[in-house]
């Protein structure tokens, strides 16, 4: 049994978190705030001490508990449909416009795979020569450096997400190595998004931030996203995650579809036509879960009649929770879910996830054997029954991809 914590420390860990990174409360995994600061007294301090220590956010303990909350989950060409669009609509009207370079900026890059697929998107989209350049920005300088390292295994690879540019080499034990002339023209550099970005990096004519401001309470949310507006170069393009803003952004209109999430900067007397109606009912926006919920669809009648198998319903039942920022609750059922239907891969993955999300990487070990084992039973290429249909290889695939980071660490 572990001893008792003073309350006031989880209280005011999680406010100090919450006050540097613009973290919703409930985006603040709790275990890893206890981690922490059990690890702190396990050393001999004191409650005072580190309820001193906390007050000061450029603390020792402040970016120790910050560096603990922060969800570094990417991988390449993730959301492919923003790299593509980018390619075939937005640098095409910014060569229109006559820019004489284009800039992007991944806001939130963790470990760089987004950027350097911004950078590949980029370079192949523009005419031989032409001159472009990226930046990835983070707030956890440990990722930064593994972005400068250039160096990915397979977790960073995901069948889901199709290689849509050339972006890197094939190297040994299945790492790969960003091609040189992608990471000649990316850099990396750690800002916080909720400060403006220092003048020298200068403006953007593509923002990427996604799956970062669904972590963050709606304020400081509204704040980073007029701070990315202002990075823009009139007429560029920001795109955001799924559900990370549930209006058009002050100065800027939609562009593509509802679902792209993507806004163009308005140009000197430009105006807006009118604002078309949100798309997202204001409510805190959740942590992403990493098989998302299919795009709502009409239930026909006949669902209501009979409804879906029990693992899908509780499976789906528990990205509910997710998305409400109920992760003891998701967790619950998802327990219940694995234990009731162990053959369900969906379930062991999402469970492993969002142990491993949790920091408890220990708990997460197990399911991802287990997940490997029961994926490996089935044909590579038979669907697997979820919120997505996936081939059982993708089950297997994420496992083995888990299990060997996990090996090299
Ligand atoms: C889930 S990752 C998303 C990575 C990438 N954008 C993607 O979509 O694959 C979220 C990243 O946002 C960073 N982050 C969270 N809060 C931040 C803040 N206030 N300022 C800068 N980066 C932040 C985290 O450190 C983490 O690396």
């Amino acid at each position: 049994m572990s001893a008792e914590l003073d309350p006031r420390l989880l209280t005011r860990a999680r406010e100090v978190v919450s006050s540097i990174t613009g973290f919703r409360d409930d985006a603040i995994a709790n275990e890893a705030m206890e981690r922490v600061v059990r690890g702190e007294l396990a050393r001999g301090r004191s409650s005072a001490d580190l309820l001193g220590e906390m007050l000061f956010p450029q603390s020792t303990l402040s970016g120790t508990l910050v560096r603990a909350a922060l969800v570094g989950e990417t991988y390449f060409f993730r959301q492919p449909e923003h790299f593509r669009y980018l390619s075939q609509v937005g640098v095409p009207a910014a060569l229109r416009r006559g820019s004489l370079a284009l800039r992007g900026w991944s806001a939130g890059c963790a470990t760089g795979e987004e950027a350097y697929s911004l950078a590949a998107a980029l370079q192949a989209s523009v005419p031989h020569g032409f001159p472009v350049e990226v930046l990835g920005t983070d707030l956890h300088e440990a990722s930064l450096e593994t972005a400068r390292r250039a160096s990915y295994g397979t977790w960073s690879r995901r069948e889901s997400a199709p290689r849509l540019f050339p972006l890197y080499l094939d190297g040994v034990d299945r790492q790969v190595t960003i091609l040189p002339v992608v990471r000649r023209i990316t850099s990396f550099a750690q800002s916080n998004l909720l400060a403006p970005l220092p003048e020298r990096f200068g403006r953007f004519d593509f923002i990427f931030c996604r799956n970062v401001l669904t972590y963050f309470s709606l304020s400081a949310r509204e704040a980073a996203i007029a701070l990315l507006a202002r990075a823009l170069n009139p007429g560029g393009l920001l795109f955001l995650g799924a559900v990370e803003a549930d209006r058009v952004p002050a100065g800027m209109v939609r562009e593509g579809t509802p679902e792209l999430q993507t806004f163009r900067l308005l140009g000197p007397g430009e105006s807006a036509s009118p604002t078309p109606v949100p798309r997202f009912v204001e409510r805190a926006a959740p942590p992403a879960p990493l098989i998302r919920r299919p795009m709502a669809t009409p239930v026909p009648v006949r669902a209501q009649v009979t409804p879906p198998p029990p693992p899908a319903r509780l499976h789906l039942e528990a990205l509910e929770r997710i998305e409400g920022g109920d992760v003891d609750g998701a967790s619950a059922v998802l327990e219940s879910l694995v234990r009731q239907a162990p053959d369900y891969l969906p379930g062991l993955l999402e469970l492993a996830l969002l142990r491993e999300r949790s920091g408890a990487r220990e708990a997460a070990v197990p399911l991802m054997r287990a997940l490997r084992m029961r994926a490996e039973r089935l044909p590579p290429d038979q669907l697997v029954d979820g919120p997505e249909a996936l081939p059982a290889r993708f089950y297997q695939a994420s496992a083995d991809a888990y299990l060997n980071l996990g090996a090299l660490e």
